[in-house]
């Protein structure tokens, strides 16, 4: 079998999505037109014409302005069956996916609308696809400490729904260091941390995330090969870098994906994984995020193999599960 179908049939883990970036243009118009929502694109041929992104910022406006048509919890429901459906069939086995709260409360939706609806949607992938999962609570760092302080009271209550905190949007002039004492909070109550760093900002805000917000996984972290203590760092401790290579080609982190520093992470013993981020946007779900890459690096069964291990270990599963499933992905390398 060559590398494409290998990839295709290798049972995966997606550590690195953002709910909100699987809302695909067909769908929006759907949604849109049921919540009698304008949307400011005549077709999805013109709306998909948008996605040409120079920066982060340039994608981020595009992105926030789709959400605004999510209202009801059946909508919040049928983003996620979509990615949930989408995933399945590129056999995704387990999923830790982010959501951002405020981009929906800072509109007046009600914070128990989107996760109610994300969060049957997710059982229901569970019952029906097998698809296990965690809901990380991502706080949107360009807004104030004060509002992430009130969306962590908010989901206080769901926190028996809620594994993780996480940091996104806005990386440069928004430092992790901002949010410490959020994130300290958050810690207190249980909820594990990650944080969007050295995407675009430097590598002192990866060790900003590591010693301020503690976390337990970085996600991105390109810029990590900037500051050789850093990546020694990262190795020792095993800490995870969720790495997005189409949203990294698409965002102008990297200018080809020849050029993707993924190898180069394992060469130096990181614990890289590969992911979606925002699939809509960026042209590709796990696959095409898989099959990508190994064509611009010609990395062999043996590299997809221990990076899909790696997204595994780099899991919140519980240790049983993960050998369960590292198992089975061994004997599939062996068998194909
Ligand atoms: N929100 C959604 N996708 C993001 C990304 N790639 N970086 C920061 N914030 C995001
Ligand atoms: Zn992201």
């Amino acid at each position: 079998m060559d590398v494409e179908e290998f990839i295709k049939g290798i049972p995966k883990a997606e550590l690195h999505l953002h709910i909100e970036g699987t809302f695909e243009p067909e769908l929006m118009f759907e949604i849109a037109s049921r919540n009698h929502k304008e949307i400011k694109y005549n077709s999805v041929e013109e709306l998909k014409k948008a996605y040409r992104f120079n920066n982060l910022q340039e994608f981020l406006d595009i992105y926030y302005e789709g959400a605004n048509v999510l209202v009801n919890e059946q909508d919040f429901y049928d983003l996620t069956w979509a990615y949930l459906t989408k995933v399945h069939e590129q056999n995704v086995v387990h999923v830790e996916i982010f959501f951002d709260p405020q981009t929906h409360t800072d509109r007046g939706i009600p914070f128990d609308t989107v996760i109610t609806g994300i969060y049957k949607a997710l059982e229901e992938g569970q019952s029906k696809y097998g698809i296990s999962f965690k809901l990380i609570m991502s706080f949107l760092r360009h807004l104030s400490e004060e509002a992430a302080f009130k969306t962590l009271e908010q989901a206080l209550p769901y926190k028996k729904w809620i594994s993780g905190v996480g940091l996104d949007s806005s990386e440069l002039g928004n430092p992790p260091s901002k949010f410490e004492r959020v994130f300290e909070k958050a810690r207190s109550e249980g909820f594990i941390t990650v944080a969007h760093a050295g995407e675009e900002g430097p590598a002192e805000y990866i060790w900003e995330a590591l010693n301020l917000l503690k976390v337990t996984r970085i996600d991105h972290g390109n810029r990590c090969l900037d500051d050789i203590n850093l990546v020694k760092q990262l190795a020792k401790k095993q800490i995870p870098l969720t790495v997005c290579p189409l949203s990294n080609l698409e965002l102008k982190v990297v200018d080809d994906l020849r050029n993707h520093p993924i190898l180069k992470m394992m060469d130096n013993n990181l614990l890289v994984t590969v992911n979606s981020d925002d699939p809509a946007y960026f042209g590709g779900y796990m696959n095409e995020n898989y099959i990508e890459i190994a064509k611009a690096l010609h990395l062999s069964k043996k590299d997809i193999t221990q990076l899909v291990i790696n997204s595994f270990k780099a899991s919140w599963l519980p240790d049983p599960e993960k050998e369960k499933i590292i198992t089975q992905i061994e004997i599939y390398f062996q068998n194909n």
